[in-house]
């Protein structure tokens, strides 16, 4: 079906005069005496075509008119009164008729609303916007990281070792329910892999492989977490971008988080002027000043002790109490960067009780070398650290937290041939939309969110 992408129409003054053929969508009509008007959308812009449609003209429109009915148009490419472009419909065709019951009709609908109809909720401005800067922000990330020489890997979502240790692993079996087998070990053996299996928590374990070769390596796909956590920052599929750097320390893992950060923004703000003007008139006031601001500074960085000790001095009521050895909860999070720093800030050398196994032991004994970035309205999008490089150190870590040596054994072996200080993080995909577009839950910024208790 031969046409032409609206947004190429807005773009480029020189199809005034001609004759074009536009598809979209019906997003509203009016049909008066003598005039008759459809504001068109085909996705591939957040404004509509205005189609004009001239009665005096023997034109047949009306079966178009339905909200949701998609069409196609050819017409003339005219100027309007503000200086934009509209068509001036010759011949109008309906590709598919809307039924009656079609769910978004004019009116703005809540977001919780639209949750219930993932396959329509594309076709209103919010998630035309999300859609597009998501698109523009992947664009962005896989550039940023490709022009500094990191290799984009792809690593296993079928997995057999848990890398956060958290016991958040989805399983991954051919077995249906059976109480055939006598006990786990028998069970597992029988499975498709011959082992317990599951969905990777983090590409984190094989991308530091990857990069104990190539030196600078990305990941950027899906992470599974089977997290009991029905919060609006937590999806059970969410979209994760791992660097890993080689031949680098925590200050330069952080370095790279926050001119990726950075450069992630300019982007969205340069290439998507009408959505994030759009967003900050509908989700956030103020949203592109504050982006704006964030890149032009650097951000903080606070140390975990002293994190606590900022929070004990607070006054503020938390509901979950602060004490040295705690796990920073969205509202410290949020505490820490929007009222002290009032911006981005990393978070770093936290107790080592409260972080993965294969974090740096810092020299105090007592901490690991990690970083978390928080920022204002949505706590943590950035976990990170560097990496315990050190064989016999990494064993002891292990066997502290009672964990199988034989399922890391590859991961063992890098600290074995060659071993090199190392370090990277994970950035959640999602979290990252959701602090640039102002939209406050997860469920928003991605198309089919998979959430407990929920799937479709
Ligand atoms: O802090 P996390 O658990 O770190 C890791 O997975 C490391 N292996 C990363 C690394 O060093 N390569 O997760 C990293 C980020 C979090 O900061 C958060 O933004 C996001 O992943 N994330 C989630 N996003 C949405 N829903 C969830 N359930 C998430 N869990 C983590």
């Amino acid at each position: 079906m031969k046409h032409i992408d609206i947004k190429n129409i807005f773009a480029d003054r020189s199809y005034i005069g001609q004759t074009v053929t536009v598809c979209g969508w019906v997003r509203t009509s009016r049909n008066s005496k003598t005039m008759a008007f459809i504001a068109l959308n085909d996705g591939t812009s957040l404004n509509h075509m205005q189609i004009v449609i001239d009665k005096s003209q023997d034109i047949s429109f009306e079966d178009a008119l339905p909200t949701g009915t998609s069409i196609k148009v050819v017409g003339i490419v005219v100027e309007d009164q503000h200086g934009s472009v509209e068509i001036n419909a010759q011949t109008i065709s309906v590709i598919g008729a809307c039924a009656p019951e079609y769910p978004l009709q004019k009116k703005r609908h809540s977001l919780e609303f639209l949750r219930t109809m993932p396959h329509l909720r594309g076709r209103t401005n919010t998630f035309n916007a999300v859609l597009r800067v998501r698109s523009i922000m992947a664009e962005a990330l896989h550039q940023y990281f490709q022009d500094r020489n990191f290799i984009y890997v792809n690593t296993p979502l079928i997995t057999g070792s848990d890398c956060e240790g958290a016991g958040e692993m989805f399983q991954v079996t051919t077995i249906g329910y059976s109480t055939e087998y006598k006990n786990e070990e028998e069970y597992y053996a029988d499975d498709f892999f011959g082992r317990r299996a599951g969905l990777s928590v983090s590409g984190q374990l094989e991308g530091e492989v990857a990069a104990m070769a190539m030196g600078k390596i990305y990941t950027f796909g899906p992470s599974f977490r089977a997290e009991n956590s029905n919060t609006p920052k937590h999806l059970a599929e969410f979209w994760h971008v791992e660097p890993e750097i080689a031949f680098a320390e925590l200050p330069e893992v952080i370095e790279e988080a926050e001119s990726m950060i950075k450069y992630v923004i300019r982007t969205v703000l340069d290439k998507c002027p009408e959505e994030m003007k759009f967003f900050d008139t509908h989700f956030e006031k103020g949203l592109i000043a504050r982006l704006e601001e964030l890149i032009s500074n650097d951000f903080g960085i606070c140390d975990y002790t002293e994190a606590i000790r900022l929070l004990k001095e607070s006054g503020e009521d938390f509901q979950y109490p602060v004490e040295w050895g705690c796990d920073l909860q969205t509202e410290h999070e949020r505490y820490i960067s929007e009222k002290v720093f009032k911006k981005a800030v990393f978070v770093t050398n936290y107790p080592k009780e409260i972080k993965s196994f294969y974090m740096k032991q810092n020299p105090d004994g007592k901490t690991v070398a990690a970083v978390d970035l928080l920022v204002p309205g949505v706590g943590e999008i950035i976990g990170g650290s560097e990496r315990e490089a050190d064989y016999d150190k990494l064993v002891a870590a292990m066997e502290e937290r009672g964990m199988n040596l034989d399922l890391y054994k590859d991961y063992l072996d890098l600290r074995r041939f060659g071993s090199v200080p190392h370090g990277g993080f994970g950035l959640g995909f999602e979290r990252l939309i959701m602090y640039v577009t102002g939209v406050s839950n997860i469920r928003d910024v991605i198309l089919y969110p998979r959430t407990v208790g929920s799937i479709r």
